[in-house]
């Protein structure tokens, strides 16, 4: 089997997660032939560090690349949909980041949009972006690999092995998600990233729940357990009354979310098809580095999934200059006092076992574990969120 031509679309946070992982792998199976960005410089200084040898800010040139096989498409949210359209109509298969589409505006909205748009309206359209990405990948015959790494995470992993070891039933997934807010510029509005931690992180979190009751209907009773219906809120944490009263007081210095439109705490309830719940709770508000675990509660036993912050290893310093540059873990405000650095983030937070499933998927000619019809779910489940946390009622997912 030839090896795997790869072309990388955007250059920077996504992008160099996606290459640490390729570069675990064997040379014969995978090669990084081209990148493209918005501006060339950002594309060149990545192509230099990973040694890529095509560089491009025009798409249409890495397409008609006959080099490359599959399009990793790690640019901002509001280009997901189109850039994976265009792909599948040129014949590549696709790797693509979360989300993968919502609602970032149609002509005529006011704006700022995430304040001013019914969430009825931007369910239809988020809706319609979701369907639109998996028509192309199916009319092409393309394969699409949607890059949600949780479940690829070893825990995750083993949960699903105890759950099949079990007879048990799944009766509350609980997964959460907190850090103090993303780095980039485009979080902060609506239209670039089309919702706010709901959509950029919760996505993981549901994500997951969908998964694991999918997984297990599978395997139980030869078909997926779907979920039916949400209720949820969404709440502006950053400019409550709360978050201002401690700015007065000379406090609260440390959170760096600074949204425009965008909702930066949800609590979502799924309700799946055999009763079972979903829970979901993520926060750009949550100081201590990045939180992300799943706990299942079933009938006959409860398994935690932590992968983030364990104790595989923990250390103390008085300085916080201690271990000077030696990377801990995402988004930890400082290494003082006692804390729990990852041994291999990429590892344990499925980075590693995703991209290796899509480069075995492409070139075995099978399903992902993470395919076109798990993204397509979540953003109907969310869009659905969004819709219910407006309007305080619970909203039917396929409604
Ligand atoms: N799974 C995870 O845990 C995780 C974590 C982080 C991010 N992500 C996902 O990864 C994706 C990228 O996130 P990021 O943090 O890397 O975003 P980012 O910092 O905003 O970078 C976006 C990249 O896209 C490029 N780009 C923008 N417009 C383009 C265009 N028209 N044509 C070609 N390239 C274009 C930019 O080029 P320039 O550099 O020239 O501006 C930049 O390199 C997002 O979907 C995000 O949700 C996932």
């Amino acid at each position: 089997m030839k090896t795997l031509g790869i072309g990388m679309v955007g250059a920077r946070y996504g992008a160099r997660m996606h290459l640490a992982n390729y570069a675990r792998m064997s040379r014969d199976l995978v090669a990084i032939r081209g990148i493209c960005s918005r501006t060339k410089e950002s594309g060149k200084a990545l192509a230099r560090e990973a040694r890529i040898p095509f560089v491009t800010e025009d798409y249409d040139s890495l397409l008609a690349r006959d080099d490359i096989d599959v399009v990793d498409i790690c640019v901002p949210p509001a280009l997901h949909h189109e850039f994976a359209i265009r792909a599948a109509d040129a014949g590549k298969h696709i790797i693509m980041e979360k989300p993968l589409t919502g609602y970032f505006g149609m002509p005529g909205d006011p704006e700022p949009i995430g304040s001013r748009v019914p969430r009825v309206r931007m369910r239809q359209g988020a809706r319609q972006n979701a369907e639109a990405v998996r028509e192309a990948v199916r009319r092409n015959r393309v394969r699409f690999c949607y890059a949600e790494n949780w479940i690829y995470a070893p825990p995750i992993e083993k949960m699903r092995r105890l759950i099949a070891a079990s007879k048990g039933s799944i009766l509350e997934l609980r997964a959460e998600e907190n850090h103090s807010g993303s780095n980039s510029v485009f979080s902060r509005d609506w239209k670039s990233t089309g919702g706010g931690a709901l959509l950029r992180m919760g996505v993981h979190s549901v994500g997951a729940c969908l998964h694991l009751k999918e997984w297990e209907g599978q395997s139980r009773l030869g078909k997926g357990i779907r979920p039916v219906s949400v209720l949820a809120d969404t709440a502006d944490l950053i400019h409550s009354p709360a978050s201002e009263r401690a700015r007065k007081a000379g406090a609260n210095q440390w959170i760096s979310a600074n949204p425009v439109d965008v909702e930066n705490w949800a609590n979502v309830v799924i309700s799946f098809e055999d009763g079972a719940r979903g829970n979901i709770i993520v926060s750009d508000v949550g100081l201590g580095g990045l939180n992300t675990r799943v706990t299942a509660f079933m009938t006959d036993g409860v398994i935690k999934a932590n992968m983030t912050s364990n104790d595989a290893i923990e250390t103390y310093a008085p300085d916080g200059s201690t271990f000077s540059s030696e990377y801990f873990t995402e988004k930890l405000e400082t290494k003082a006092g006692w804390n729990r650095p990852s041994c291999d983030e990429d590892w344990f937070r499925g980075f590693a076992r995703e991209i290796e499933d899509f480069v075995g998927a492409i070139r075995e000619g099978r399903e992902p574990r993470s395919g076109v019809d798990l993204a397509v779910d979540c953003v109907n489940v969310i869009y659905a969120a969004y819709e219910s946390a407006e309007t305080g009622r619970r909203v039917m997912v396929d409604s």
